[in-house]
């Protein structure tokens, strides 16, 4: 790989020993994947913020790099916390996990990183505009940039989204190139999609149906409905989820649909299969269900309006968790959302979400609207899972 002279004084350690380990870090990255170059990247999102992925060598080895000078030089922002930075005792988080998450929030605040802990940075001031390179690393919102935004970015792992940060710098290979953002198959959608929770069935029977392809194509949708925001970053977070996609294409919706003709090769999703889809995530009844997360992808401030007009007035019956952005958390205060839905008994879990929160075993059963929720509840956190539309979900908080 061609290093620059200033890429080439990082590595050597000219400019400091973080920088020369961020440089370490992307350069193997650009040889294994077969980069010829580095390419200077807009933003960073950096994930493996939770301090119960981190754990203590996590922490550790961020805490080294903020004190060997690690510095950004471009914008970044953080993947969601293991908890809510300013309110995380009303979550019964205890104070032995607090202490050693807020270490790891002050190692990425001292290295200059934006403390803003969202899987939606898009919604939250981490806006890179269509054919930027980024470097982001939450899978949902790798899709999200490349998809529906027309940015361009690889899925990055923790360390190497930092070293993006540290550096400005990624190798360019993957969904940096055009060549490797062409579509593969066209999936013909023969079903009505309404509900963020239609888009999350959608997105999980396109995934395990690129799973068990093999060699894994993008897809090049074609849909009867025009998707939103809501529904488009749930068909992210699913499609990601269950087929390890970043990026599709959806006719006269996404940016670069347009530039490709439909591939030859083609799947139709009809609305026997989505049903069966929905079904499959919901192993728990009403009665069993103690705990009820909408936020996942984190909310748009349209969908805490909707929970406000669905709670006011009402008093939950069950643990209610909303989680979302501080940026949205802050307008929704303003605008009164917060005082309505605070009122009704539920909790917002600002900065942090129901699958990387230590609440492992704490619940029997989730209700939630995402796909993807659904499945890190019950592989990760051992709870059963109620798949509902996106209003139903709020009435089961409602019932007793
Ligand atoms: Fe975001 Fe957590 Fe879901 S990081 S996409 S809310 S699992």
């Amino acid at each position: 790989m061609i290093l620059t002279s200033e890429e080439q004084s990082m590595i050597s350690g000219g400019l400091g020993k973080s920088s020369q380990t961020a440089m370490q870090i992307l350069a193997a990255l650009g040889r294994i994947y077969g980069a010829e170059r580095l390419i200077p990247v807009r933003s960073v999102q950096i994930a493996g913020v939770s301090y119960d992925n981190l754990g203590d060598a996590g922490l550790e080895w961020l805490a080294e790099m903020a004190d060997g000078g690690g510095y950004v030089r471009v914008p970044a922002t953080l993947n969601p916390a293991g908890m809510d930075l300013e309110n995380w005792r009303a979550l019964g988080i205890p104070a032995d996990f607090a202490e050693p998450q807020l270490r790891v929030i002050e190692a990425f605040t001292r290295m200059g990183v934006t403390p803003t802990c969202t899987c939606t940075p898009y919604l939250a001031g981490n806006l890179p505009a269509f054919g930027d390179s980024v470097a982001w690393a939450e899978s949902s919102a790798v899709c999200y940039a490349n998809s529906v935004i027309g940015a361009r970015t690889n899925r990055e792992g923790g360390p190497s989204a930092l070293a993006a940060a540290l550096t400005g710098r990624t190798p360019e290979y993957g969904m940096h190139l055009e060549a490797n953002r062409r579509p593969g198959v066209t999936v013909e959608v023969r079903a009505r999609l309404g509900d963020t929770a239609d888009f999350g069935a959608l997105g999980k029977v396109i995934g395990d149906r690129l799973e068990t392809a093999g060699q894994k194509p993008i897809p090049w949708i074609a849909g009867p409905d025009s998707p939103g925001t809501e529904q488009l970053k749930s068909l992210c977070a699913s499609i990601a989820t269950f087929g390890g996609a970043a990026m599709f294409h959806w006719r006269n919706v996404t940016p670069e649909a347009g530039k490709y003709d439909p591939p030859d090769e083609h799947i139709a999703v009809t609305e026997r299969e989505l049903r069966a889809a929905r079904d499959s995530l919901t192993d728990a009844s009403a009665a069993e269900t103690d705990f009820v997360s909408l936020g996942c992808p984190h909310l748009t401030l349209a969908e805490v309006e909707r929970i406000a007009g669905l709670l006011d007035g009402r008093r939950v019956a069950k643990e209610f968790w909303i989680t979302t952005s501080r940026p949205v958390k802050r307008e929704a205060d303003r605008r009164g959302y917060s005082e309505i839905i605070e009122r009704s008994g539920a909790k917002f879990a600002v900065d942090t979400c129901c699958v990387v929160a230590p609440i492992r075993g704490r619940f029997q059963a989730m209700a939630t609207d995402s796909a993807k929720a659904c499945y890190y509840a019950a592989s990760k956190n051992r709870f059963r899972t109620r798949f509902l539309d996106f209003d139903a979900a709020v009435m089961e908080a409602l019932a007793g």
